[in-house]
C-alpha cells in the first residue's frame, strides 16, 4: 500500500479508536439466546421455508445466473412480485437484491436536483444515502413531527417533492404517523414514500405492514424487506404500474446486478403464504411485547415508546451500553449495543428485539441479566 494510503486508513482508524467506536464482528454462536436479529417471526428457521429455499435451487439453479433484464428474470421471481402486490394491494411489485439497494434505486431514479426530498432526521441509513446519491436538495424533519414537515413544504420551490419515512423506525422501534405524512404529502402535492421493513409480517391485517389501509394514492412508494420478518433476504418496491416500469429502466441498483438467487425467492413465497396463513406467530409475537413491557416497566428499565418487536433500552452513555451488553455476552444472550455513529451522540442503546420464536422463560432470562446489570451498576 503506498504511504498516502496508509496514511488515510490509519488516520480513520485512530480517530474511530480516540472515541472507543472500532466496532468488530464476531462469528454468532448457535447456542446464544438471540434478542439481537430481526427474524421477528421465526421464519428463518421455519423448516417448510428452508425446504422451499432448497427446492426452489434444484429447480431453478443455486443462482439466477444474470440480471433481471438480460437472463436472470426467473418464473419464481415473477411469482413472487405478483404474490408480494397482492399482499400489499398494490398494482405491481418489483424485487431488489437487498433494502439497501431498493431504498438506493427508488431514491437515484426518482429524484434529481430539481427534487426536494423530506425526510424524518431517524430514517434508515439507505434513505439518506440514496438521496444523497440522487443529487437531490435533501432536508430532515424533526422526529415524527408534522409541524416541522409541514413548514418545510411550505418553503420549498422544489418542481417535485418527495417525503420520505421508515414506517417503524429500526433503532427505536416507534411508527411513523402514516395518516398525517399521506395527508401532508396529499396537501403539498408530494409524493410518499415509506420503508416499511420493520413493520411487514409484524404490524396491520394479514401482516401488511403499518401500510395496510393505506392506499396507493396515500403511499404511491411502498418499500418492503425481506430479510426479517420473512426471514429470507432481498427486498421489493410495490406501487401503480408506472412507478415500476419507471424502476426497471432507471434503477441502477436493480438493473446492473445479479437477480435474486432463485431458491431465495422460492423461500419468500413460502414465508409470505404462513404470514398470511397463520396469524399465531404475530399473536405470540404480540403477547410477548406486552409481556417484555410490563416487566420490564416494572423492573425500572430504561424503556422507549415502542409498541413493535423493536424494544431499546435507552441507556444513554457508550460506556454503559458497553458494560451492559458485556453483561449479557456473559449469560450467553445476545443484544444489539447501539452506539454512535448509528445514533446520535447520548443517545446509545441496547436494541433488544423480540421473536415470535422465543418462550416467556426466554424472556424472563432476558429480563434476569437486565435487572442484575441494573442493580449492580455503580451509582
Ligand atoms: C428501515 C430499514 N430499511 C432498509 C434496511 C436495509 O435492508 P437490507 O438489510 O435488506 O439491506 C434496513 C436494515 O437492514 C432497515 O432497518
Amino acid at each position: 500500500m503506498s504511504e498516502a494510503w496508509q496514511q488515510r486508513l490509519a488516520t480513520a482508524r485512530d480517530q474511530r479508536e480516540r472515541l472507543q467506536r472500532w466496532r468488530s464482528r464476531r462469528v454468532a454462536s448457535h447456542d446464544a439466546l438471540d434478542f439481537a436479529g430481526n427474524d421477528y417471526l421465526g421464519l428463518a428457521q421455519d423448516p417448510r421455508v428452508q425446504a422451499a429455499q432448497a427446492e426452489g435451487a434444484k429447480r431453478f439453479g443455486a443462482g439466477a445466473g444474470a440480471s433481471h433484464l438480460v437472463s436472470g428474470h426467473l418464473s419464481i421471481h415473477d411469482a413472487l412480485e405478483a404474490a408480494l402486490a397482492e399482499w400489499t394491494g398494490r398494482e405491481r411489485a418489483l424485487l431488489f437484491s437487498t433494502g439497501y439497494m431498493a431504498n438506493l434505486g427508488v431514491l437515484q431514479a426518482l429524484a434529481d436536483s430539481h427534487t426536494a426530498i423530506f425526510q424524518d432526521r431517524l430514517n434508515h441509513a439507505s434513505l439518506l444515502d440514496g438521496a444523497a446519491l440522487s443529487g437531490a436538495r435533501s432536508r430532515r424533519y424533526h422526529h415524527r413531527d408534522g409541524q416541522d414537515l409541514a413548514r418545510l413544504l411550505a418553503r420549498s420551490r422544489a418542481t417535485h417533492q418527495l417525503v420520505v419515512s421508515d414506517g417503524v423506525f429500526s433503532m427505536d422501534g416507534d411508527i411513523a404517523d402514516i395518516e398525517q405524512l399521506a395527508h401532508l404529502s396529499q396537501q403539498h402535492g408530494a409524493w410518499l414514500m415509506i420503508d416499511d421493513a420493520h413493520g411487514l409480517g409484524v404490524l396491520g391485517e394479514n401482516g401488511a405492514g403499518c401500510v395496510a389501509g393505506f392506499n396507493s394514492q396515500q403511499v404511491p412508494i411502498l418499500v418492503g424487506t425481506l430479510g426479517k420478518a420473512l426471514g429470507t433476504a432481498g427486498a421489493f418496491v410495490a406501487g401503480d404500474a408506472a412507478l415500476i416500469e419507471h424502476l426497471i429502466q432507471f434503477a441502477r441498483s436493480y438493473v446492473y446486478t445479479t437477480a435474486q438467487p432463485p431458491g431465495i425467492a422460492a423461500a419468500t413465497l413460502e414465508a409470505l403464504t404462513i404470514v398470511q396463513r397463520e396469524p399465531e406467530h404475530r399473536q405470540r409475537l404480540a403477547r410477548h411485547i406486552d409481556y417484555f413491557r410490563q416487566q420490564a416497566t416494572a423492573l425500572g428499565l430504561p424503556l422507549g415508546h415502542s409498541q413493535t418487536p423493536i424494544q431499546p433500552l435507552l441507556l444513554g452513555s457508550e460506556q454503559r451500553t458497553m458494560a451492559w451488553a458485556a453483561r449479557f455476552d456473559k449469560h450467553n444472550v445476545q443484544v444489539g449495543a447501539i452506539r454512535p455513529p448509528t445514533v446520535a451522540n447520548g443517545e446509545a442503546r441496547l436494541r433488544i428485539t423480540l421473536s415470535a420464536r422465543h418462550t416467556q422463560s426466554d424472556i424472563d432470562r432476558l429480563l434476569d441479566v437486565a435487572a442484575t446489570c441494573l442493580h449492580e451498576e455503580p451509582r
